[in-house]
């Protein structure tokens, strides 16, 4: 075979794949009236971190919406279109009040949910006041989060509460990053336990202590919730089996399982360390906001570091665009390669295998749930409250169990059997419902109790 016969024969040459494909808009597109836009503004979401409200109004931008966000002189908090229902001032440079904010150009006054309480330079007579409003939102405040809900008034769902918020001897520090990219991108790897093979080990080498197992290939098994998916990936060390869960939340929100931890002996439902929400800023940027855990029951290695916890940064590898692009490229990290996907990535052009089983089932869920509201239908919410909050699993557990010639549908049944007894308990609540998973595993398994 001649060279040029060898390159004509190959599946697919350079030249096959020159042109545009369009990206796959249905999923990715956020901005006003787009189908997943729509979808994704029935549902509460962060959209700042408290501890940028201060002496100023700020500028931010959610699902491709420029607005304004502060805290009053009272302290109250209020999310408003940037401009000005005048004459289109940003609110950004206006003066915050005791009670709202004032738009710097004709000095009108805005509370914080939008009503107008004053036109100074109107007329006595003048109705402005009660005839229109500063377009706004509702707001609700959590841990150094700020939460909006931007989709139709008459439809808030109820504000969700995880389990996760509030688990004993949790600190939860609130982070934010931003990712110059479509939202999906970065969610997508919440739900692809195979990137950790490679990416965190195989290829680069380990980045996270305590996950060096990371590089075995993992048994992996889905699960649906009626608001998500939870998975778990099982890998074997000697005789131990490390499962280890994660929860994925309609529409954006991920939990893990623990970090900075030392899986040498067996373990009963350890507990997460993370609680991301990746939140669209426009079709081609996104924010991540979320809660970094400590915990030192799980993180016995003691690396976390509070301090490295808030605005743009993390305590773990390769979370944020501030290293050098030489240490990017010598040893990337998650967010080098979400972000190298491109401003959207083109699945057009991927190309999926079995081990994209959760991307295409999240992609699935997605596509199904944004169809429904687009025909006016309800899609299921997280619920809970803080009193019965909604339980999640996001979490590690490690069983001493001999190999066996079928180590793979060994691996499997152990985790249906774990996972089966993760969702008995999910009638109880808080040190209940953990002193009963862990009592039924080590029924379970005796091997790996004590
Ligand atoms: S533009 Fe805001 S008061 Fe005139
Ligand atoms: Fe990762």
């Amino acid at each position: 075979m001649t060279e040029d016969t060898r390159w004509a024969r190959r599946p697919l040459s350079g030249y096959d794949v020159r042109l545009p494909v369009a990206e796959d808009a249905e999923l990715t597109h956020v901005d006003p009236g787009t189908p997943g836009g729509e979808y994704l503004r029935r549902f509460w979401t962060p959209v700042a971190m408290t501890t940028q409200l201060g002496a100023r109004p700020v500028p931010i931008r959610i699902f491709g919406e420029d607005l304004v966000i502060f805290r009053d002189g009272a302290g109250r908090i209020g999310l408003l279109h940037r401009h000005c229902a005048h004459r289109r001032a940003s609110l950004e440079f206006g003066r915050i009040e005791e009670r709202g904010i004032r738009c710097c150009y004709h000095g009108w006054h805005f509370d914080v949910d939008g009503t107008i309480l004053e036109t100074p330079g109107e007329p006595p007579t003048s109705k402005i006041c009660g005839s229109i409003c500063q377009p706004a939102y509702p707001v609700r405040e959590l841990k150094g989060l700020v939460f909006a809900y931007m989709g139709p008034p008459g439809e808030i769902p109820a504000f969700p509460y995880l389990d996760s918020f509030d688990l004993p001897d949790h600190e939860l520090i609130p982070y934010s990053i931003h990712s110059p990219c479509n939202w999906l991108q970065e969610t997508e790897n919440a739900i692809d336990p195979f990137h950790s093979v490679f990416l965190h080990g195989r290829v680069n080498g380990p980045q996270f202590p305590g996950l060096e197992h990371f590089v075995e290939l993992p048994v992996v098994n889905y699960s649906r919730r009626d608001a998500g998916i939870v998975y778990s990936h099982a890998r074997r060390v000697g005789d131990l089996v490390m499962l280890r869960f994660h929860d994925y939340l309609m529409p954006n929100l991920a939990q893990n399982g623990g970090m900075f931890q030392k899986l040498e002996k067996p373990k009963f439902f350890g507990r997460t360390s993370l609680t991301k929400w990746v939140v669209p800023v426009d079709n081609t940027n996104s924010r991540k906001f979320g809660w970094r855990h400590f915990n030192d029951k799980d993180e016995v290695l003691r690396q976390g570091k509070r301090d490295e916890v808030g605005w743009e940064t993390v305590d773990f590898y390769g979370q944020t665009a501030h290293r050098s692009y030489e240490e990017r490229q010598g040893n990337p990290g998650d967010w080098d390669v979400w972000v190298s996907q491109g401003p959207i990535a083109v699945h057009g052009r991927e190309y999926l295998g079995k081990t994209d089983e959760g991307i295409a089932m999240l992609r699935r869920k997605l596509r199904r749930d944004i169809r429904a509201v687009a025909a006016g239908e309800k899609i299921a919410q997280v619920g809970g409250t803080p009193e019965n909050p909604y339980p999640t699993y996001g979490g590690d557990t490690v069983l001493r169990v001999a190999k066996s010639n079928d180590d793979e549908a060994l691996m499997r049944g152990l985790q249906q059997q774990v996972a089966e007894i993760y969702f008995a308990a999910d009638g109880l609540k808080g040190e209940e419902r953990s002193a009963r998973i862990k009592a039924d595993l080590k029924a379970k398994f005796p091997d790996s109790a004590g």
